[in-house]
């Protein structure tokens, strides 16, 4: 099988193998957001979990959740998801424009990590959108090898804007360019 398009030295994951360890990772930095004090590492923490939800957002609905839904014709799982998404993106844009100065914004990445934390368990859980995908015939490691190049590419232009923690003049104009139902 033609695995040469993975970066050299990026092991392969399949498709939800890829999804879950974005999961896992954000949900990392929202624990340690909770522990922080310091106001440029709060930022550089809700910065990170931002930038990868966007990025995570994007692959799954430009390429697992339409593969999920045409494979399994699961509507309301999949529909159910991308309400999820849009509801998390709004708070994802508002967090992105503001800052530790701003007396509601540890409240935003609280939220936000709730909310995350309930639409991943609606992707993970038995029954769930991951488990229907895995019975259905989805060609998870070819999915995941596309998942996977769209995620670099995401990842180099994002990196493009400024960095965090300093001065985010790229902030609103990202901001606007993100995707709106
Ligand atoms: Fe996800
Ligand atoms: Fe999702």
């Amino acid at each position: 099988m033609a695995k040469s398009k993975a970066k050299a030295g990026t092991k392969t994951q399949d498709a939800i193998a890829l999804l879950k360890a974005d999961h896992r990772q954000v949900e990392e930095w929202f624990e340690q957001f909770e522990k922080a004090r310091d106001d440029d590492r709060k930022k550089t923490l809700a910065t990170k979990i931002c930038d990868a939800l966007k990025v995570h957002t994007t692959i799954e609905e430009e390429i697992f959740y339409p593969a999920f839904l045409e494979a399994t014709d699961d509507k309301d799982l999949h529909h159910e998801a991308e309400i999820e998404h849009d509801g998390a993106k709004q708070l994802i844009a508002q967090i992105d424009a503001s800052g530790p100065d701003d007396d509601y914004y540890d409240s935003k990445v609280k939220v936000l990590s709730e909310m995350i934390k309930h639409h991943v368990k609606e992707e993970e859980q038995p029954g769930g959108m991951f488990a229907e995908a895995r019975k259905s015939d989805m060609d998870l490691d070819a999915l995941g090898e596309q998942m996977a190049q769209r995620k670099a590419e995401l990842e180099d232009s994002a990196s493009e804007m400024p960095p965090p923690g300093g001065r985010r003049a790229g902030a609103q104009e990202r901001a606007a360019s993100g995707r709106h139902r």
